[in-house]
C-alpha cells in the first residue's frame, strides 16, 4: 500500500472509532446520570485516545453546569408540608405559577387559592430554595386527589418529582386514603406510569392541554 492510501485508510479508521465514541457518549450524557458518566468515560477509553475522553468530559459541563450531571443521583432535598397562607405557601404558589400557569398564559385567581385552604401543600426544599411542590386533597370513598405537581426546570430529571409523589402517597395513606387519583398532562403520563399509575377513561382537555385521569391503589 502506498503512503497515500495508507494515510487515507488510517484517517478513515480513526474517524470511525472517534464517531462511535462520541455518538454513544453524547447519547448517554443526554440522560444525565452517574451511569451515563461511567459509560461515556468507557467509550472515551475504548476509543484509545485521551482526546475523545476529554471531549466527552468537556461536553458535560456545557450541558449540565458545574455539577457534571452527577448530582442527578441524590440531591439533598427535604420534603415537608407548608401551611396555607404562610410565606412558604406564597413561594409555593410562585413556583406553581412559574411552571404550571404562566407558560399557558394563565394565572391563579384569589378565589382559586382561597378554595385550597383545607388542602395539604407539600414543598420540596433544596437548601433554602423551594424546587418542587404538589397539592393533596382527601376526597370521598378513600380517594386522595393529587394535583399541581411541579419541579423547577433547572432540577427536573433528578428524582425530585419521584420523591414528591412518594411523599404524597405516604401522606395520603396517613390521611386514610386507599386510592390516589390525578389529572395528568399528556406530557407527564410517562412520569406517573414509571411510578405505578395507570390511565383511566378517555383523553380530555384541561387548562388548554390534553390530560388523562390516572390512578394508583395506596396498598
Ligand atoms: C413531570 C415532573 C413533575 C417530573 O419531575 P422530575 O423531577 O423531572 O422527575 P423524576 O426525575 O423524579 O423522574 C422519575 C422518573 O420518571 C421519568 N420521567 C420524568 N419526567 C417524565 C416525562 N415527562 N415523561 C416520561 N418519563 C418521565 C424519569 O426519567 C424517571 O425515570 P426512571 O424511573 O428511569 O428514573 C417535572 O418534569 C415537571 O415539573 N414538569 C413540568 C410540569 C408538569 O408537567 N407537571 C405535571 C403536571 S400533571
Amino acid at each position: 500500500m502506498s503512503w497515500f492510501w495508507k494515510s487515507l485508510y488510517d484517517s478513515a479508521a480513526t474517524f470511525w472509532g472517534a464517531l462511535w465514541a462520541l455518538v454513544l457518549g453524547t447519547q448517554e450524557f443526554g440522560r444525565a446520570s452517574l451511569r451515563s458518566a461511567a459509560l461515556a468515560a468507557l467509550f472515551g477509553g475504548a476509543s484509545s485516545s485521551c482526546s475523545y475522553a476529554a471531549v466527552a468530559a468537556v461536553f458535560c459541563p456545557f450541558m449540565y453546569g458545574n455539577d457534571m450531571g452527577l448530582g442527578a443521583a441524590a440531591p439533598p432535598v427535604r420534603l415537608s408540608e407548608v401551611e396555607h397562607g404562610s410565606p412558604d405557601y406564597g413561594r409555593l404558589v410562585a413556583l406553581r405559577d412559574e411552571i404550571l400557569r404562566r407558560p399557558l398564559g394563565l394565572a391563579f385567581s384569589a378565589e382559586q387559592l382561597d378554595s385550597e385552604r383545607e388542602a395539604h401543600h407539600v414543598a420540596c426544599f433544596l437548601g433554602e430554595e423551594i424546587v418542587g411542590c404538589l397539592v393533596l386533597t382527601p376526597q370521598e370513598n378513600g380517594r386522595v386527589r393529587m394535583r399541581q405537581v411541579a419541579v423547577r426546570e433547572a432540577v427536573q430529571g433528578r428524582g425530585i418529582g419521584r420523591a414528591l409523589v412518594k411523599y404524597a402517597e405516604a401522606l395520603g395513606r396517613r390521611l386514610g386514603g386507599r386510592e390516589m387519583v390525578l389529572h395528568a398532562r399528556e406530557t407527564a403520563v410517562g412520569f406517573y406510569e414509571r411510578l405505578g399509575y395507570v390511565k383511566v377513561g378517555e383523553r380530555f382537555f384541561e387548562v388548554t392541554l390534553p390530560h388523562w385521569e390516572m390512578t394508583k391503589r395506596l396498598g
